[in-house]
């Protein structure tokens, strides 16, 4: 059977995350997660004292950080050089900093170089904000996933609120906006769906509706790819 490749893109908390580890776990794909790689280098910035609103210094910082997604028993960790950062990486701290961090072309240079690399032998599914128009323009299946502001903001207070967090709901619809308007609206590798993508409006649906979305049209695409 041919392994393809399949990009997710979408704005902050669409749900891109869960549907992209579980689409990767039901076709026996690896799941890149591009946000977590950007968020590690983020904590990196924060942890030197970087200002990072200072380019120079903040790519001399992260120029050599090696950042690794390592499986184990069904659970992905991400490696900030060797170092377990899977949940310090969700810390507020970091989501503030990551969109100044993911904006600069030289830092995001690197991470499409080290992206596109885990896409040579197909067999992947890569999820965030630039994957079907710059990262794999190729790719084989492209879904861009929206979802109402209110909802995805529903879904993050549910996601902190199962980490002992709470958080004011208008609180959380302000954030989410400016993060979208930051990554919408920067000059590089802006979020915005590719010309072929297919949007995947996930409001009114379950996580297992949109998986079976996204597996059924990959299957689809194999089909036609083996006859
Ligand atoms: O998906 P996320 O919220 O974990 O992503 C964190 C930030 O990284 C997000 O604000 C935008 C940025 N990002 C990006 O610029 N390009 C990607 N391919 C993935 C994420």
């Amino acid at each position: 059977m041919k392994q393809i490749v399949i990009a997710i893109d979408g704005p902050a908390a669409s749900g891109k995350s869960t549907t992209a580890k579980l689409t990767a776990e039901k076709l026996n794909y690896i799941h890149v997660d591009t946000g977590a790689m950007y968020r590690a280098l983020t904590l990196k910035i924060i942890k030197d004292n970087i200002d990072p609103e200072d380019e120079k210094s903040v790519y001399n910082a992260i120029r050599d950080c090696k950042i690794e997604f390592e499986r184990k028993n069904r659970v992905t960790k991400v490696l900030l050089n060797g170092k377990d950062v899977t949940e310090t990486i969700r810390n507020k701290e970091v989501t503030s900093a990551v969109s100044a961090i993911s904006s600069y072309k030289r830092v995001r240079d690197l991470m499409v170089a080290q992206q596109r690399r885990m896409c040579t032998d197909g067999g992947v599914v890569l999820e965030g904000r630039d994957i079907g128009t710059v990262v794999v323009p190729n790719a084989d299946l492209k879904i861009f996933m929206i979802a109402s502001i209110e909802e995805r903001a529903k879904r993050r207070q549910k996601e902190l609120a199962e980490k002992g967090t709470t958080a004011d709901f208008a609180d959380l619809i302000k954030d989410i906006n400016e993060r979208d308007a930051k990554d919408s609206n920067r000059t590089e590798s802006p979020l915005k769906k590719a010309d072929d993508g297919i949007i995947l409006d996930t409001s009114n649906l379950t996580i297992n509706q949109q998986v079976d979305f996204i597996v059924n049209k990959a299957l689809e695409i194999i089909k036609k790819i083996d006859s």
